[in-house]
C-alpha cells in the first residue's frame, strides 16, 4: 500500500473507477459483514448503496475508506488501494455515528478538520464560512457542538465532508437525523456535488433518498449484492402496463398471454412482466383481435416496490414488508427501520 511519501498516488492509475472492489469481504468473528461485494462506481456518479439495517454498508465503507482491514478481496478508491493517504485527502466521510468535542464551535470543528486536510491555513476561515452556509449553519458558527441538536449535528457532519472540495464524498446514513426539510437540503447538496464533477457514494436504507438523488444503485443483503444498475434498469425489469379496451370478446384474450401475466378489471387489461418494447406488439395484437385501445397507461415499478421484491426472493419468496425487516442473518435479530427517526428541532 503507498503510504505519505508517494504524493499523487490516487492520480496515477488515469481512468480510474472512483471505486473497485473485487471479492471484498469482511468477517468480525463469526459474523459475516461483507461476503465477497464487487461493484464499481464511476467517476462522477451518485452511487446509492441500499439494503436494511445490518446488511453490510457500514462495513463496505469503513473498508473502503482504510478504516477496516478486509478478511479477503481487493478495493481501490480513486485509483490507489484503500485506505491510501493522499487519496483519502480527495475523500469527504460522514460517518454513521460521529461525535465532535462538545465544546468546540461549529466553526472550530470545521476549522480543525481543514487543518487535518492540510488545507493552507489562510483558506481554512473562509471555506468554514462556505460550508457552514452550504449546510445551513450559517449564523450559528459560534454555538458550541454541544448545544446543536441532533440534526444540526448531523448537517455539521455532513459541512465537514463537504471541507476541501474533495473528488469523493461518502455518506453513511447522511438523513438519519433529519426532518423533512434537511433530506431536502442533503439532496440538494448532493445534487451541486454531482453538478460539479464529485463522486458521490450514498449508504442508505431510505428507499426514497436513494430514487430522488442517484444515478445508480446496488441493493445489497446479508452482505451481498441482490442486484446494480440505474434507477431505470432497476425500475423498469418487470415492466407493466394498464390499457382501457373495448370490442373485444372475452375469448380472445388467449393470444395475449404471450404478452405475460394479464388480469382485467371492467374495461382495463393489466399486463405485468412483460418483455422491454412490448407495448407496440400488445397494442397491434389486440388491435388485430377485433379490440378497440382506449387508453395505454404504462406502470413502472416503484424502487420500493423493486426492492422489496429482491429482498423477498433472498429470504425464499416471503416478501419483506419493508426495508427496516431485515433479511435475517446468522443469529442476529432484524433491526427496525429509523425511517421516523426525524429529532432535528
Ligand atoms: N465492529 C463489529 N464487530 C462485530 N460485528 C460487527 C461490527 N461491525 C458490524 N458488525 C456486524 O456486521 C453486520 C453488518 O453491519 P453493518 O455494516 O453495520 O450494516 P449496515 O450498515 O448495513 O446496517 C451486522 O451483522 C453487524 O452486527
Ligand atoms: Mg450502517
Amino acid at each position: 500500500m503507498a503510504g505519505p511519501g508517494s504524493p499523487g498516488t490516487c492520480q496515477q492509475v488515469p481512468g480510474s473507477p472512483a471505486i473497485y472492489t473485487a471479492e471484498l469481504s469482511k468477517r468480525y468473528g463469526s459474523t459475516v459483514a461483507l461476503a465477497g461485494l464487487s461493484m464499481t462506481v464511476e467517476r462522477g456518479e451518485v452511487f446509492g448503496f441500499l439494503g436494511p439495517n445490518g446488511s453490510g454498508k457500514t462495513t463496505a465503507v469503513k473498508l473502503l475508506l482504510g478504516l477496516a482491514r478486509p478478511t479477503g478481496g481487493e478495493a481501490m478508491v480513486l485509483g490507489a488501494p484503500a485506505g491510501d493517504r493522499e487519496a483519502r485527502r480527495q475523500i469527504g466521510y460522514l460517518p454513521e455515528l460521529f461525535r465532535y468535542q462538545s465544546w468546540l464551535t461549529a466553526r472550530e470543528v470545521l476549522i480543525l478538520h481543514s487543518q487535518l486536510l492540510a488545507m493552507a491555513k489562510p483558506r481554512r476561515p473562509l471555506a468554514a464560512e462556505e460550508a457552514l452556509h452550504i449546510v445551513g449553519l450559517a449564523g450559528r458558527g459560534d454555538d458550541k457542538v454541544g448545544t446543536f441538536s441532533k440534526g444540526m449535528q448531523q448537517r455539521l457532519g455532513l459541512g465537514v465532508a463537504l471541507l476541501g472540495e474533495p473528488a469523493l464524498v461518502v455518506l453513511d446514513e447522511p438523513t438519519s437525523a433529519l426532518d423533512p426539510v434537511g433530506r431536502h437540503d442533503v439532496r440538494l447538496i448532493i445534487r451541486d456535488l454531482r453538478d460539479r464533477g464529485a463522486t458521490v457514494f450514498l449508504n442508505t436504507h431510505l428507499l426514497e433518498e436513494a430514487e430522488n438523488v442517484c444515478d445508480r444503485v446496488m441493493v445489497i443483503s446479508k452482505g451481498r449484492s441482490l442486484a446494480t444498475g440505474t434507477l431505470s434498469e432497476m425500475k423498469g425489469l418487470r415492466p407493466a402496463v394498464r390499457l382501457r379496451v373495448t370490442g373485444l370478446p372475452a375469448s380472445w384474450w388467449q393470444p395475449l398471454t404471450a404478452f405475460g401475466q394479464w388480469s382485467t378489471d371492467g374495461d382495463w387489461l393489466a399486463v405485468e412482466d412483460m418483455k422491454s418494447g412490448q407495448v407496440p406488439d400488445l397494442v397491434a395484437e389486440i388491435v388485430s383481435l377485433g379490440g378497440r385501445v382506449e387508453a395505454v397507461i404504462p406502470e413502472e415499478q416503484t424502487l420500493e416496490e423493486r426492492v422489496l421484491e429482491l429482498l423477498g426472493d433472498a429470504r425464499g419468496g416471503r416478501p419483506a414488508k419493508h426495508l427496516g425487516e431485515s433479511v435475517p442473518a446468522s443469529g442476529g435479530a432484524p433491526v427496525a427501520a429509523s425511517r421516523e427517526a426525524a429529532e432535528e428541532s
